[in-house]
């Protein structure tokens, strides 16, 4: 089966929308999937138990949230090599958060990710949310494949 956690670190709302979302398209594929805000993760236990890793966070000064920076010294500290993950993030121009995100995973996690990050400028608008829950299919394929 497998089981997703999509974590969100947002300002206004918009990146929780897209969480929910890329959740909704996990289960679509028939595997679980739980929504955790960032701030509810505070130690490594919290992170640990799950096959797939869908990290988010929106775009301020062109930079990733700070809680979702803390984060990913948190996860560095799990060993999530090999697990299914992505990245994702709201953003108003740039976007950088998602790619710094998914570079992070790649690169130091070493994990099994789906193609790239997802950004979206608002889960709504242009198609938005086909494309975060078409998002979390792919997460959900991909575990399912496993
Ligand atoms: C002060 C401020 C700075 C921002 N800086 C950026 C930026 O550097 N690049 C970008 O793409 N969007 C930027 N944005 C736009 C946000 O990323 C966008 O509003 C996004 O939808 C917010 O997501 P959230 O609701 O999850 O916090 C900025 C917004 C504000 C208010």
């Amino acid at each position: 089966m497998g089981k997703t956690i999509v974590i969100y670190s947002t300002r206004t709302g918009q990146t929780k929308n897209i969480a929910e979302l890329i959740a909704e398209g996990v289960r679509f594929s028939g595997t679980d999937a739980e929504v955790i805000n960032i701030t509810n993760i505070k130690k490594e236990e919290n992170l640990k138990g799950y096959d797939a890793y869908v990290f988010g966070s929106a775009t301020y000064h062109g930079e990733m949230m700070q809680g979702m920076k803390t984060m990913l010294f948190l996860a560095e500290k799990v060993d999530l090599e090999g697990k299914v993950g992505g990245a994702f993030g709201a953003y108003g121009w740039s976007g950088e958060a998602p790619g710094r995100i998914f570079d992070t995973m790649k690169n130091i996690f070493k994990m099994d990710l789906v193609s790239g990050p997802l950004n979206l400028k608002s889960s709504s608008l242009g198609g938005g949310i086909q494309m975060a829950q078409d998002y979390g299919r792919e997460i959900g394929n991909k575990l399912k494949a496993l």
